[in-house]
């Protein structure tokens, strides 16, 4: 058998070439359909939600926050108050299956749309209800971006809904007296993590005084 010749160097570049122009003409066509997604349904930054207006968390911070609590491909990541999708789209990007709880229809709609555009429909899902409402059991990961007053109103259900070791992961606000695992600063936001307890450890004990506090 003849060895097959080494591709020359010029051969090498178109290739690299031709790889190059398939990305951008990808990355295009993803910008294009999110842009398409827009046109019915334009949210603003800081409109009204029902218990926490709509502020996105920026880019760096969203990295921050997943790769804090080291969301792998096994994860299933559940954000709470999930905007246009971000958390879910990029814990999906990492591997995870991913799901946003959003209550506005419209901003849930947007989400999904940005799901379907960025070809990830298989791995993210938005639903449209309420975070005190919604069933996140199967959640191995939390993402949060709520209020102080929502965390703590939340722990109870966390808590309970919750398996020991899920990990949650919170931007901007604490839990009051359930004290973080770990903290950062990122681009002058604060990020927050937590393990759930086993119940009847003096963790859990400590996580449900703070919802009362
Ligand atoms: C601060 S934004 C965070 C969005 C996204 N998680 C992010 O970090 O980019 C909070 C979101 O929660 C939604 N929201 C408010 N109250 C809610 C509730 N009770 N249940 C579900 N979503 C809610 C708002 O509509 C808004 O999109």
């Amino acid at each position: 058998m003849t060895p097959s010749p080494a591709p020359t160097a010029r051969a090498v570049a178109l290739a690299l070439l031709c790889a190059l122009f398939a990305g951008g003409a990808a990355a295009q066509n993803v910008a294009a359909e999110r842009a398409a997604c827009e046109r019915p349904y334009k949210p603003q930054s800081g409109q009204e939600g029902k218990d926490v207006v709509w502020v996105p968390t920026p880019d760096e911070v969203v990295q921050r926050m997943l790769q804090m609590v080291d969301v792998r491909p096994t994860d299933v990541v559940y954000d709470l108050g999930a905007g246009d999708g971000k958390i879910a789209i990029a814990a999906a990007r990492l591997g995870a299956r991913a799901v946003g709880i959003e209550f506005n229809p419209q901003m849930a709609w947007l989400a999904q749309c940005f799901v379907r555009a960025e070809g990830l429909d298989g791995k993210v899902r938005i639903e449209r209800g309420d975070v005190f409402e919604a069933d996140f059991r199967e959640a191995t990961v939390v993402t949060m971006y709520l209020l102080p007053e929502l965390n703590l109103r939340l722990i109870p259900k966390l808590l309970k809904d919750l398996k020991p070791g899920t990990r949650i992961v919170s931007h901007a606000f604490d839990m009051g007296g359930w004290q973080p695992e770990q903290k950062a600063k990122v681009a002058g936001k604060d990020v927050y993590s937590w393990t759930i307890p086993a119940p009847g450890t003096p963790a859990y004990a400590a996580a449900m005084a703070a919802s009362r506090q």
